[in-house]
């Protein structure tokens, strides 16, 4: 097998000089938008996330400027908490190509029968097959606490953990068409719920606390997650050890739920108003609508996921109205049991 010669990185090859003021002066490539207004730009979608996503953030751009940096991170979250969508909105931003995997498709026999060759070549498939875009990727693996020991489904989850530490390391590998694939610039992002870590927390917390009765809101919110919690939960050592960001999404609260769907640029809400404006019909509802989608979605316990089906319910028997009478409305009057009814509204 021929290895080919690799061409030199045409892009971002400047390290730390692009730390430099006016490194970019001049240049015709797509720079890199400041690390700020990429924060600034994420937030306008995700919303109650602050300290994550800058971490996040901070991560991703160190993959970018640090080369000789490996960036392996770990997001430890509820379902729909936003670790995906945080992921999307910045590989979409900085134009990385990205692939979504799935760590409890994979089996230990899976692996070496070449599934990690698979994400590769998913990964190139995201990239238009530009290896040179493709090799600055980043791989999301989903479900990793899946594979952990003390949860895992199947008894080869820590085997498989394991043998992702080639990839995780940076290796290279001949993929179907017999060209090479470094991984070493690759941003490895694994993600997972870890039900039931806050306990393995809070212990250790306790444990370092002796004399203190109470345990301050402000320590353990400092006190983020830690490699000895991933160990106890039951990843193993030498997976944890090449880990180097543990980001942790909050729960989101009510209140939260209330700002996405008042403020997020990802609101279905606000999507449906620009909707029915477009068809010439104002929307009209009391603020106290947004408390109530929220409520109801909190009920199940999918974080903002919910959100979309409640708030699609609402809309389901105004839009079959809308459509099937065009031009005949121009108001449409929410009231707050349209929550719980949908035929509670009024167009006119
Ligand atoms: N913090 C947030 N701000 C705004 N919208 C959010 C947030 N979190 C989730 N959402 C909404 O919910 C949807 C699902 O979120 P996402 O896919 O990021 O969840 P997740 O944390 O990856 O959950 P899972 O563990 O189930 O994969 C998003 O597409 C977005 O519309
Ligand atoms: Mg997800």
């Amino acid at each position: 097998m021929t290895i080919r010669q690799k061409k030199k990185p045409t892009q971002d090859s400047g390290g730390m000089k692009q730390f430099k003021k006016g490194a970019n002066r001049g240049k015709k490539r797509r720079s890199v938008p400041p690390i700020q207004c990429m924060e600034q730009n994420v937030q306008r979608y995700i919303v109650g996330q602050d300290e994550a996503v800058r971490k996040i953030i901070t991560a991703i751009y160190r993959a970018i400027y640090l080369k000789s940096i490996k960036t392996n991170i770990l997001v430890i979250g509820k379902s729909g908490t936003g670790k995906t969508e945080t992921l999307k909105q910045i590989a979409k931003r900085l134009r990385i190509p990205y692939t979504i995997e799935d760590a409890t498709k994979y089996t230990k026999e899976g692996y070496y029968g070449g599934d990690v060759e698979d994400m590769l070549e998913n990964l190139l498939e995201a990239a238009d097959y530009d290896l040179e875009k493709a090799q600055k990727g980043m791989i999301i693996i989903d479900e990793i606490d899946k594979k952990a020991g003390k949860d895992s489904r199947d008894v080869s989850g820590v085997e498989v953990l394991k043998s992702l530490l080639k990839i995780i390391e940076g290796a290279e590998y001949y993929l179907e068409s017999d060209e090479m694939f470094d991984t070493k610039n690759l941003i490895i992002v694994f993600c997972g719920a870890f039900s039931g870590i806050e306990k393995i927390k809070k212990k250790r917390l306790g444990k370092n606390q002796i004399g203190f009765n109470t345990l301050h809101e402000s320590d353990e919110k400092q006190t983020g997650y830690t490699k000895e919690d991933l160990i106890q939960y039951g990843l193993p050592e030498e997976f944890v050890g090449r880990i180097d960001t543990i980001v942790e999404m909050k729960q989101l609260a009510k209140e939260d739920l209330v700002q996405i769907l008042k403020k997020s640029q990802l609101s279905i809400f606000r999507r449906y108003q620009r909707e029915l404006r477009e068809a010439g019909i104002s929307l009209q509802y009391n603020g106290k609508i947004f408390e109530e989608i929220a409520a109801k979605s909190l009920k199940l316990d999918t974080g903002a996921r919910e959100l979309s089906n409640t708030v699609n319910y609402i809309f389901e028997d105004i839009l079959y109205n809308v459509m099937a009478h065009p031009g005949k409305y121009s108001k449409c009057t929410l009231s707050l049991e349209i929550v719980e009814d949908n035929t509670k509204y009024q167009l006119s």
